[in-house]
């Protein structure tokens, strides 16, 4: 157990994609969804469940599938946006860095300490706030995997390979595997996250109107897309 505090484990919590490559303990496991579970839902229907896959048998079977299809998407995303990593930008920039971290995550992804796919149970027909009541728990995951000193990062790739785990794992149709989620005892460390200042994000009584309350703290990153000039 860490001793980060509710603030701080929401303001520092990073998608961490490179893990020691141990076994997460059940019983850390069993905290880490337990905590996801108490998260609120529409009329508290609790349409979320979690499957944790093993490393044997069908686990493993719908870990490697998931294995191949992260490591397409990742070759993909990388010829769309035209990526490419010299071996000098590898280990001291922002960028390189966090190409090497995807590398890894792709690379090693079968042997990841712990899977969750976070399955959305529909109990209505689609409507507009399809899957709200799953990403609270989601995110309650990466926040309890925090608390007790692991890191974890959500993906949708597993969106190539969706047919093949329904049929491995007798996922029925009517349930959407909403999210892949990832856990491990991280190699790196969490820390502040990047986001937009919080006058791009926060309005007050109409859009686009920021209070003049909404200011971030003294030392806060941003995310390369801002601030924007008029606040630089
Ligand atoms: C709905 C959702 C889908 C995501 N899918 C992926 C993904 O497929 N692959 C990945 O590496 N990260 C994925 N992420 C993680 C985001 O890239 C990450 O949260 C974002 O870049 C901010 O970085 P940070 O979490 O470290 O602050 C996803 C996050 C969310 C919320």
């Amino acid at each position: 157990m860490t001793d980060v505090t509710l603030l701080e484990g929401l303001e520092t919590t990073r998608s961490i994609r490179r893990y020691v490559l141990e076994p997460l303990p059940e019983a850390d496991l069993n905290r880490i969804v337990f905590a996801a579970t108490r998260a609120p839902s529409g009329t508290n229907r609790q349409p979320f469940r979690f499957i944790s896959l093993s490393h044997e048998g069908k686990g493993a079977e719908a870990r490697k599938l998931l294995g191949e299809a992260f490591r397409s998407s990742w070759a993909q995303k990388c010829r769309d946006e035209g990526w490419e990593i010299s071996l000098d930008e590898r280990a001291d920039s922002r960028r390189g860095r966090m190409l090497q971290a995807m590398e890894q995550y792709v690379t090693n992804f079968e042997r990841t300490p712990a899977i969750l796919l976070a399955c959305f149970k529909r109990y209505r027909p689609l409507n507009h706030a399809e899957g709200a009541s799953i990403f609270p728990a989601c995110q309650n995951v990466l926040l309890a995997a925090r608390a007790l000193g692991y890191g974890g990062c959500f993906s949708g790739w597993h969106f190539q390979v969706e047919d093949e785990l329904r049929e491995l794992l007798g996922i029925p149709e009517d349930v959407e595997l909403s999210l892949t989620i990832t856990l491990g005892r991280p190699q790196g460390s969490h820390g502040p996250v990047r986001r937009r200042p919080l006058a791009e994000l926060v309005y007050e009584d109409a859009w686009e109107s920021s209070p003049s309350w909404a200011v971030d703290p003294p030392g806060t990153r941003f995310t390369r897309g801002g601030p924007p000039e008029k606040q630089a």
